[in-house]
C-alpha cells in the first residue's frame, strides 16, 4: 500500500487533473470523492453555489480507500464561490477523526482557492503540512508544474522527515 493518498472531487476535469498529477509524483493512491447530486447545467452551478455558501455537506459514496490507513492524506477541492465544496468538505468531515497528516489543494477559475484551503484546515482541525491554490487556466496551458512540484517536495520531505531512508546505522552491541 502506498504511504499517502490523494482524495479530490472535481466537477468538471480541473481538480482532477492535479489530483492525478500529485499521485503520480508521490506514487500515491487515488481516491475519487464521488457525490450522488446531479450537477450538470446551469441548475446544477446554482445547487451547488448554494450548498457550498450554505456551508453543508453532500451525500458521498463510501471511499474505496481507507484514509485512517495513510500517513498523509492529499486532498483536492475546486472552490464553489469562495467556499469549499460541499463533497469534499463531507469527505474532511467524515474522515477528520482518522486523517494523520494532511495537505491541501485547491482550483478556482479566477479567485477564492485560498480561502478554500483555510476552510479545509478548519473542517479538518488540523494544520496542513502544505498547500497549493491553482488558477484553472494555468493547469489547463501545463503553466502549473512548477508549483505542483514545490508541493509534491514538501510533502515528500515531511514523509521523508517521519522515516529517514538514510538515517543514523544502528549503534552497535
Ligand atoms: C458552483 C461553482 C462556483 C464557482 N465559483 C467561482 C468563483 O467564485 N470564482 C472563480 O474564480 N471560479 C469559480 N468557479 C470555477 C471553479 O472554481 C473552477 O473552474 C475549478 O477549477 C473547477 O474545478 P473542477 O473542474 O475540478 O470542478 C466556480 C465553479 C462552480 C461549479
Amino acid at each position: 500500500m502506498a504511504r499517502t493518498l490523494v482524495a479530490y472531487y472535481s466537477r468538471t476535469g480541473t481538480t482532477r487533473r492535479v489530483a492525478i498529477d500529485v499521485a503520480h509524483a508521490l506514487d500515491a493512491d487515488l481516491e475519487e470523492i464521488r457525490d450522488r447530486r446531479d450537477r450538470a447545467g446551469p441548475a446544477g452551478f446554482v445547487r451547488s453555489l448554494l450548498e457550498a455558501s450554505l456551508q453543508v455537506g453532500s451525500d458521498i459514496d463510501p471511499p474505496r480507500h481507507v484514509p485512517g490507513a495513510y500517513e498523509l492524506v492529499v486532498i483536492g477541492s475546486p472552490a464553489w464561490g469562495p467556499w469549499l465544496s460541499s463533497p469534499a468538505r463531507s469527505f474532511i468531515w467524515r474522515h477528520r477523526a482518522d486523517l494523520e497528516k494532511v495537505a491541501f489543494f485547491s482550483t478556482t477559475r479566477q479567485r477564492g482557492a485560498e480561502a478554500v484551503l483555510e476552510q479545509m484546515a478548519h473542517a479538518a482541525g488540523k494544520a496542513p503540512e502544505a498547500v497549493l491554490a491553482l488558477h484553472a487556466g494555468d493547469v489547463w496551458r501545463n503553466r502549473a508544474a512548477h508549483a505542483i512540484e514545490r508541493f509534491v517536495d514538501r510533502i515528500r520531505s515531511v514523509l521523508e522527515e517521519e522515516h529517514p531512508r538514510n538515517g543514523p546505522a544502528p549503534a552497535p552491541h
